[in-house]
């Protein structure tokens, strides 16, 4: 089958490679209709270098059909249309049972000393082979897939992938009063579509802050209220003017869905640079260890937010020794919450917004489609933020 694969730094090609088969009972094997470009697998394409592997399948947001099932799957057959879940998760141990199956006890990547497996996401996360893939090898499909309706375009569901239970769970851990106030930083898939859901469960007022024209545009027709950081000489400007629309506190809520590759600081951009140059066994330590995350965002967040407040992080950040201000954290009284999103957690309440009146506006959510064939250039597409490019769906 064709699929993409990463073979180095902003290295993305579409190679053939073996087709994938049931190896345990509990797998699936679904043919992918359409797939998603997400801002996760832009940090692989650039700074996650050190935790790659040359030939490793990219993609974890897939919609598709069951294919072929193993003998422990009772719930699915050959020809179910199914969502497949970011994360691979048993359904059925201790931390499933609470609602956590990123943290699954069965798939954790225990040698890593890792949460429940991802699927295309670096040797840290199982180095699971992807879905921006013909065809995908889906562990543990007793649990994870998401049987959806024949009728509606792949867009409709899709997002149940990914994109929706994060911003679904962002907003959930922001915790919002009804009526209260939310901030957003990064308007990319995961943002764009926090706000949507902030406003879709009672926020009051939703502030969206981005750097790119087409996002902040996208967000503001839909009632968000925007800010684009270019405008202000320094983030403490923006904080000052977001401030003064609540009552000089600060928003109840900030969301940081932009995480690790923030716009920001020259000097940590050339740190994170450096150590996704370095060779494989020397970076990854680094990476790891060290801190190579660039920090803007959550720093304009803990600033941001109001005393007593709760930041949620979904934006992904990876160091091991960020520098945080924790006296500002303590005096404010911030609660900070983040993680990857527990899919199954969230997706039975968010399937009754996926109707055709369409609330979250999903149906034309994606700004591109594509075939597999041309996945390297969306990858530069999409990390260069070029063509209005938000979302992008490539159909194999
Ligand atoms: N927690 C999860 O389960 C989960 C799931 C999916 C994605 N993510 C993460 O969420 C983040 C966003 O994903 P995405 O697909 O929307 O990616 P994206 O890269 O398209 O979006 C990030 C946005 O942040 C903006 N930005 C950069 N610096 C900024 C700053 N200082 N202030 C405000 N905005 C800034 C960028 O212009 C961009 O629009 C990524 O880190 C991704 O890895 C997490
Ligand atoms: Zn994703
Ligand atoms: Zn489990």
């Amino acid at each position: 089958m064709r699929a993409v694969t990463w073979q180095g730094k902003r290295d993305v090609r579409v190679e053939t490679v073996p087709d994938p088969r049931i190896e345990e009972p509990t797998d699936a094997v679904i043919r992918v209709t359409s797939t998603g470009l997400c801002g996760s697998d832009l940090h692989l394409y650039e700074v996650l270098t050190p935790f790659m592997t040359p030939g490793d399948i990219l993609g974890h947001e897939p919609i598709g059909i069951v294919e072929e099932v193993g003998a422990a799957v009772p719930d699915l057959q050959a020809g179910d249309r199914v969502v497949v879940p970011f994360q691979i998760a048993c359904g059925n141990c201790w931390m499933c049972l609470t609602g956590l199956p990123t943290q699954c006890e069965t798939t954790q990547v225990t040698s890593e000393h890792m949460g429940a497996a991802l699927f295309g996401y670096t040797r840290l996360y199982g180095a699971v082979p992807g879905a921006q893939a013909e065809y995908l090898r889906v562990p543990q499909a007793q649990y994870g897939p998401i049987k959806v309706p024949e009728g509606p375009a792949d867009d409709r569901f899709l997002y149940l992938s990914d994109v929706l239970p994060t911003a679904w769970q962002a907003v959930k851990y922001a915790d919002v009063p009804q009526g209260g106030s939310i901030a957003v930083l990064g308007l990319g898939p995961i943002g764009d579509m926090a706000c949507r859901v902030a406003q879709a469960l009672g926020a009051g007022r939703v502030f969206g802050v981005d750097l790119v024209t087409e996002r902040l545009r996208r967000a503001r027709d839909r009632g968000v209220e925007t800010y684009d950081i270019r405008s202000f000489d320094h983030e403490k400007e923006l904080v000052e003017a977001i401030r003064d629309q609540t009552d000089g506190r600060g928003p109840d809520a900030v969301i940081d869905a932009v995480g690790t590759e923030a716009h920001g600081s020259a000097a940590a951009k050339l740190a994170q640079q450096a150590s996704a140059m370095l060779p494989r066994k020397l970076g990854a330590p680094l990476a790891e260890r060290f801190s190579v995350d660039r920090l803007a965002a959550l720093y304009t967040a803990i600033d941001l937010v109001r005393r007593g407040g709760t930041i949620s992080l979904s934006g992904v950040y990876g160091g091991m020794a960020d520098p945080l201000p924790l006296l500002t954290l303590f005096d404010k009284q911030i609660q900070l919450r983040m993680g990857q999103a527990n899919v199954r957690r969230w997706s039975d309440e968010i399937i009754p917004y996926l109707t055709d009146e369409d609330p979250l506006g999903v149906d034309d959510f994606a700004t591109h489609r594509i075939s597999l064939s041309e996945a390297p250039d969306a990858y530069r597409m999409f990390q260069q933020k070029k063509d209005g490019a938000v979302k992008v769906l490539m159909q194999p």
